[in-house]
């Protein structure tokens, strides 16, 4: 399968994002043909300082390295490296009215967040993201469901294109996350985990081995002792017994039984354990990474140049398409 998803370029990810997404792809691009693309375009929608864009975008290509994303299997670029990208872009906005993209949720929450800076971008952003997909005939989107409409939108684009110039573009489909399980706050387990809420509830990615266990000990637990999953009960252990399970491979099932005689602490004294080993050899590659800025960029440049071969040759059949060529 082809599968292409995109990331924006901010700072630093936490443990949800990880096991939400990241850690998928790495899975993913076992058996499938992938590509990962830094949507810098994406990002200059809404406001963020010209100064950060260039390190957040190299610190966001090392997270993935880090993580186990491998150049070797997948191809990652920068979206503003290919022009046909906001070539495509301008194309498909001919073939969709206005008023679809006005009733998008994203575009609505986004202009409720910043009424000052409500541009023709922020109402385009879903035509360049449809652009993004159809360009690599993807397959398969692998997205959380705040991005499932878009994705929807980008196959009615691809259909509506279809029909009125020929068969040109594969219709993509959405790969929602199968864990499903929303990482929660340590802080305020109804909560999701967020690197804008407290941060003592968020555990980053890179964090030190002695940032995660003072954060693991002092997450906020439930009344009564038992290691037992309850989401509406018990919050906290719950959250918990998620995060163990999803970074151990074991089932939750399996920890409710190892961990029957022991309290709140000694379950957590073993989680900070898990999560020093699985999280400490990615702390060390993230180091070694960005000392190596040159091998960073040239895995940047080798994306870009096989990434352009299959967008040079969709957008050619599109413009013939299209009456263009
Ligand atoms: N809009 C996506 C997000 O905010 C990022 C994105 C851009 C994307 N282009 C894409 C995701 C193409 C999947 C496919 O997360």
């Amino acid at each position: 399968m082809r599968i292409f998803s995109g990331v924006r370029p901010t700072g630093d990810v936490h443990i949800g994002n990880y096991l939400g997404a990241i850690k998928q792809w790495v899975k993913l691009q076992e058996k499938n043909e992938c590509i990962f693309c830094i949507v810098d375009l994406h990002a200059i929608t809404t406001p963020y300082k010209k100064e950060q864009l260039q390190k957040n975008i190299l610190e966001t290509t090392v997270t993935y390295l880090a993580a186990g994303l491998n150049p070797e299997k997948s191809i990652i670029f920068v979206q503003s490296q290919i022009k046909e990208h906001s070539e495509l872009a301008w194309l498909l906005g001919t073939i969709i009215p206005v008023g679809e993209l006005q009733r998008m949720t994203q575009f609505k929450e986004k202009t409720k967040k910043h009424p000052k800076y409500v541009n023709a971008g922020l109402l385009n952003y879903p035509v360049l993201m449809a652009a993004d997909i159809l360009l690599y005939q993807t397959q398969l989107v692998p997205v959380g469901k705040d991005q499932q409409q878009h994705v929807e939108l980008t196959r009615t684009i691809a259909r509506r294109f279809n029909q009125q110039f020929g068969k040109t573009f594969k219709l993509p489909q959405t790969l929602l996350s199968k864990t499903g399980a929303k990482i929660m706050s340590l802080q305020n387990p109804t909560k999701k985990m967020s690197k804008t809420g407290n941060p003592r509830g968020c555990i980053g990615l890179f964090d030190k081995p002695g940032i995660i266990k003072s954060k693991v000990m002092a997450a906020v637990t439930d009344t009564g002792k038992e290691i037992v999953y309850n989401p509406q009960k018990k919050p906290g252990i719950s959250n918990l017994l998620t995060i163990y399970s999803l970074f151990s491979e074991k089932p939750i099932k399996q920890l409710e039984t190892e961990f029957k005689d022991q309290d709140y602490v000694d379950f957590k004294e073993s989680l900070v354990k898990v999560l020093i080993k699985s999280l400490e050899p990615l702390r060390q590659k993230r180091k070694e990474l960005l000392d190596r800025e040159v091998y960073v960029n040239e895995i940047l440049n080798q994306g870009k140049r096989k990434a352009e071969i299959i967008a040079q040759s969709t957008i050619k059949e599109v413009k013939k398409n299209m009456g263009l060529l």
